[in-house]
């Protein structure tokens, strides 16, 4: 974990009544934290936007939380930006989030580099428009070398597809005589997910209220703890994430053993 205190405290300044930098213990930030950024829709029709004005916001709102990770230290940053059931939207909101990924990522770059940010993409990339793509591999090109926080983007993502993925490969290795049938476990299963190396999330936390997972991260969060905000994705501040923060380090984590206090 890396973390520069100065700038942390110069970004958490003019805090709001209920939170402040004082109230997380920063010696225990999660070292994973994963969102699920939901309500850009709602957001934008709720001010008589069209839905796209919702996720340009939502852009706003990630660069935000892009940052505030970096500054309170955490390893690794995962969101889920576009699932594989999203291709289903109407053509033109998929065409619309295609355009802004790419425009976005070109743009956030050198904040990346800034910010020692290294991109990881979780989900089938290949499978995406070419500019989208082509500048995906631009971004993990750029950044491969950066030895901060981890930024992992799930793009065209689904959990599910995700696992019967793993077990493709395993299938393979096994028939190719690499893996012995036997010996195939949980360790082995994790490291042919689009995770693999990463630790599993310690908190995930989900805006505009629902109360699902949409096949985001199924194996990773055995043992995550969930933190749902009413508030739309785009109204997300770095005060909202640390109030999940607060919450996190309110809980009690068993692991399904016990707690000896
Ligand atoms: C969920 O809101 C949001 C998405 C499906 C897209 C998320 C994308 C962004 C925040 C832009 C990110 C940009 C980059 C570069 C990753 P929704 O449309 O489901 O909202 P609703 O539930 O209110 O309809």
């Amino acid at each position: 974990m890396q973390r520069d205190e100065a700038k942390l405290r110069e970004y958490y300044a003019g805090a709001p009544d209920d939170i402040s930098l004082s109230d997380v213990d920063l010696e225990r930030i999660p070292s994973h934290i994963s969102i699920i950024m939901d309500g850009n829709g709602r957001w934008a029709q709720a001010r008589g936007l069209d839905r796209s004005e919702g996720h340009v916001a939502g852009v706003d709102a990630l660069r935000e939380a892009v940052t505030t990770s970096v500054r309170l230290g955490v390893d690794v940053l995962s969101v889920y930006a576009f699932s594989t059931e999203n291709w289903r939207r109407p053509q033109h909101e998929v065409n619309l989030l295609m355009h802004l990924f790419a425009t976005t990522l070109v743009k956030e770059l050198p904040l990346f580099a800034q910010e020692n940010v290294r991109l990881l993409f979780l989900g089938d990339i290949d499978a995406l428009p070419k500019v989208t793509r082509d500048v995906f591999e631009k971004g993990l090109e750029e950044t491969r070398g950066n030895t901060g926080m981890v930024f992992a983007l799930a793009v065209n993502y689904g959990s599910r597809a995700e696992i019967a993925r793993a077990a493709r490969a395993l299938a393979r290795d096994v028939a190719a005589g690499r893996v012995d049938a036997d010996e195939v476990d949980e360790a082995s299963v994790a490291a042919r997910l689009y995770t693999a190396g990463l630790p599993d999330p310690e908190l995930l936390i989900r805006t505009s209220g629902e109360n699902r997972l949409s096949n985001f991260l199924l194996w990773q969060i055995a043992y995550t703890e969930f933190y749902v905000t009413d508030t739309l994705w785009p109204d997300f501040t770095r005060w909202d994430y640390l109030r999940a923060v607060r919450d996190f380090q309110g809980r009690k984590r068993r692991f399904g053993g016990v707690v000896n206090k």
